[in-house]
């Protein structure tokens, strides 16, 4: 069934208020959840807020829980989530970078141990409409690993999501690349199984390390593991995800003499650049938009179905149907949301779209 975004925004806020946080806070995570709805990553959509209200319960996720600075040298920014919502340190975090890149043309911010911290283009998308560039390299601690290495086929990494993102200078929107460094989020492995889907093509390695298409083999025992994407190039990247955000974040990396809960934890190390420290603003404007042009004129075969779209663009027209039409949820998707909510209290009448 498809709800409205506005729907979809209420209950969110409801459950996040009802669960223990302010009004700002849940306003930050409630937009966040809601905006990956929008821009078609439903597995980092509301539909998260069922894994928080467990979390919540144990004590792995602290509501009103903001970030707090170890370092701060302008160039160099390196925060402790406390466990608190990954959207709002996210959030917070990138606003101070943005500032400290407009003093100093660059910072080097880093956010050690908060909850997850959801879609990671988010965090693109707001440096971007600072008029910034942005790097993000992000890993999972407490979580069971998930992705295979390349030849391997136990599962050693987090999905480690990587993302770069540049301000929009031609009308077309921001460049935002933002991506798991497995084929699939394991969001989605949640998302289809719920659906009763399976993928169009191997994403998952059986125990035995065959490759599979079945989401199922990410929640059964004994567990597959999740392919990384292009071989031993993202394997690479996932690799470089744990090092780059594991150790200059000092929240640590998967490797087993580390404690593990269960729950999603995040470490991020990103860079916040200002263009203008680097870059005539005009000539920047000009080549951007000559090299997109340049890029997309390239002949599509099957201009229709399969156009060449520039990283960021897909998330914008989904983003224009799903407002316009509502973002179609799985029942079974829906099913949990709605008990996590009643069981925080929130009135049935409160629930129906
Ligand atoms: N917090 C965490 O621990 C965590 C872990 C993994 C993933 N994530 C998030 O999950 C989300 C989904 O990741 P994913 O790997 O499933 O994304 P995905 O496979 O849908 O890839 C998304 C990227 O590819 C681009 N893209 C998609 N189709 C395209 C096309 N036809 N032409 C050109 N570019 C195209 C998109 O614009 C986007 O940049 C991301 O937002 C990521 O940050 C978060």
């Amino acid at each position: 069934m498809r709800y409205s975004k506005e729907f979809l925004r209420a209950v969110a806020q409801r459950f996040l208020t009802a669960t223990g946080s302010d009004e700002a806070e849940a306003r930050i995570v409630a937009d966040h959840m809601v905006l990956a709805n929008l821009r078609g990553h439903d597995s980092h959509g509301i539909g998260m807020i069922a894994m928080y209200a467990d979390y919540l319960k144990t004590g792995r996720l602290r509501p009103n829980t903001p970030p707090t600075v170890l370092k701060d040298t302008g160039a160099l920014l390196q925060l402790q989530g406390n466990l608190g919502y990954g959207q709002r340190a996210g959030y917070e975090a990138t606003e101070m970078a943005i500032e400290r890149a407009r003093k100093h043309g660059l910072c080097m911010y880093t956010i050690a141990n908060c909850c997850h911290l959801g879609r990671i283009g988010t965090y693109g998308e707001q440096a971007a409409a600072a008029g910034m560039v942005s790097v993000h390299f992000v890993n999972v601690n407490q979580f069971r690993p998930l992705v295979a290495p390349y030849c391997g086929s136990e599962a050693r990494f987090g999905t480690n999501p990587f993302c770069c993102a540049l301000p929009d200078v031609d009308g077309r929107g921001p460049f935002v690349l933002d991506f798991a460094t497995s084929i699939v989020a394991m969001g989605k492995t949640r998302v289809a199984m719920l659906a009763g889907k399976t993928f169009d093509e191997p994403v998952i390695l059986t125990p035995e390390g065959q490759p599979t298409a079945d989401p199922r083999y990410m929640w059964q025992e004994p567990t597959g593991a999740l392919m990384a994407f292009a071989k031993h190039k993202g394997s690479g990247l996932c690799w470089a995800c744990e090092l780059m955000a594991g150790i200059l974040s000092g929240g640590g990396t998967i490797q087993p003499e580390h404690e593990r809960d269960g729950s999603i934890v995040n470490n991020m190390t990103a860079f916040v650049i200002d263009p203008k420290a680097l870059c005539n603003p005009e000539w920047m404007a000009h080549e951007i938009a000559a090299l997109n042009d340049y890029v997309k004129s390239s002949p599509a075969p099957d201009p229709e179905n399969h156009p060449v779209l520039m990283p960021g663009e897909i998330e914008r027209l989904r983003t224009a149907d799903r407002s316009a039409h509502g973002v179609e949820i799985s029942d079974g998707e829906m099913a949990a949301v709605r008990r996590v909510c009643l069981d925080a209290g929130i009135p049935a009448s409160e629930l129906e779209p």
